[in-house]
């Protein structure tokens, strides 16, 4: 990466393709989530070492639990696992660990990994990693709204003062500045519910390469392809 190429300060991820880079291989569909969660780790790094202040990757979307039982909880098996192995990562980094979803539907012990590796690393402001994890975009906005309707109920809110800012206090990424980048490896070309919101001026950039296979290389050439875009914001 050469040293003077300006660096988005927010860059998101649909982490796509790790079922057809099993596929290729006549492995089951969980090595190419394994290999996709080493290239989560790998790029969360390089992130980190090049200056990217927030990472958001899309983990689980509440599309995904329609896929087989023995493939969700190979996910689910493997997030575990992670987050077991990242939370003295998080501490020596100084990285912040934040979820975007809904985790009630997840498993005892994978919320209160997910609880613990929040509160352990909300005193960290160097890096955020904001973790997808049943997650929708649709979903997300429905419940900012439903939080909004359930202050004005309570008299904390007036319907006239929402503004687009407010409402976005009320979504998982509130205090969160939206991504400059959003990257689909995979040769997929669909947003897929992901950031709706949050996306309404980002670059999207997609890479024909399966996510377990993403490497520093690819991070650097969406970075320039999104430097090549001439970015204004609708103005002239
Ligand atoms: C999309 O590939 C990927 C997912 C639905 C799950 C993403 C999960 C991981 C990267 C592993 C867990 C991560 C960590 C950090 C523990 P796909 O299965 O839709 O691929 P396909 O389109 O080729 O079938």
């Amino acid at each position: 990466m050469d040293n003077k190429m300006p660096v988005p300060n927010h860059i998101a991820i649909i982490m796509d393709g790790n079922g057809r880079w099993a596929k290729k291989r006549f492995l089951p569909r969980t090595a190419g989530h394994a290999a996709g969660a080493e290239a989560f780790r790998r790029t969360a790094n390089y992130c980190r070492s090049i200056g990217v202040k927030y990472l958001t990757v899309y983990a689980f979307s509440t599309e995904n639990w329609k896929r087989s039982e023995e493939e969700i909880s190979g996910i689910m098996k493997l997030m575990g696992k992670y987050l077991k192995e990242a939370i003295t990562d998080m501490e020596k980094n100084r990285v912040r660990f934040k979820v975007f979803g809904d985790i009630s539907r997840l498993s005892p012990e994978l919320q209160k990994l997910c609880t613990d590796a929040q509160e352990r690393s909300a005193q960290y402001d160097d890096v955020q990693v904001n973790f997808c994890l049943n997650y929708g975009g649709r979903d997300e906005i429905v419940r900012a709204t439903k939080a909004f309707a359930k202050d004005v109920a309570e008299g904390k809110r007036q319907p006239e003062e929402l503004t687009e800012q407010m409402l976005s206090g009320y979504l998982y990424s509130a205090d969160v500045p939206d991504p400059e980048l959003i990257i689909r490896p995979s040769g997929e070309m669909r947003t897929s519910n992901f950031l709706l919101w949050q996306s309404a001026y980002s670059e999207y950039v997609f890479l024909n390469v399966l996510w377990p296979d993403f490497q520093p290389k690819h991070l650097d050439e969406a970075i320039m392809e999104y430097n090549r875009r001439n970015r204004r914001f609708g103005g002239a």
